[in-house]
């Protein structure tokens, strides 16, 4: 059965099989592939997406358990928040290899959307299910620091 949905402010119909993972879905099927394939259960945060603006591991999401909802991806993301976050990245020169980088960006702006100037412990506990091989936590969490500095203004 179809499965209908916004993505990034477009509509959107894929008729696939409905346990289809959404990361597939977007990145084969609708060919967005900023959003990556890492661990596939969960587990390291690299195809974190926004469902209805809350993070979502979209690898363990079933299409069909997303119709009717709004999804972005780090393609789509925007607005202050993910403008401050995205300027204090660059800043900051936060990615290495980039790989985990757009679940990182994806989660630190749920992050301050919801708390707008976080503690290290609140990022602490945003952050955690997001892995990076290369190791950037430190530069991350600065980022992220940098990124409420700028919306506050
Ligand atoms: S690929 Fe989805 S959490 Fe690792
Ligand atoms: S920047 Fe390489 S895995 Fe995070």
């Amino acid at each position: 059965m179809p499965v209908q949905f916004t993505i990034n402010g477009q509509p959107a119909t894929v008729d696939v099989d409905p346990d289809t993972p959404l990361l597939w879905v977007i990145r084969d099927e609708l060919g967005l592939t900023g959003t990556k394939f890492g661990c596939g259960i969960a587990q390291c945060g690299a195809c974190t997406v926004h469902v209805d603006g809350q993070t979502r591991r979209a690898c363990v999401t079933p299409i069909a358990s997303i119709d009717g909802s709004e999804i972005t991806t780090i393609e789509g993301v925007s607005g202050p928040v993910a403008t401050a976050v995205q300027d204090a990245w660059v800043k900051l020169d936060v990615p290495q290899c980039g790989y985990c980088q757009s679940g990182q960006v994806m989660t630190a702006v749920a992050l301050l959307t919801e708390l707008p100037q976080p503690t290290d412990e609140d990022i602490d506990n945003a952050m955690t299910g997001n892995l990076c091989r290369c190791a950037t936590y430190v530069r991350i969490r600065q980022a992220i620091h940098d990124a409420a500095k700028i919306m506050e203004g």
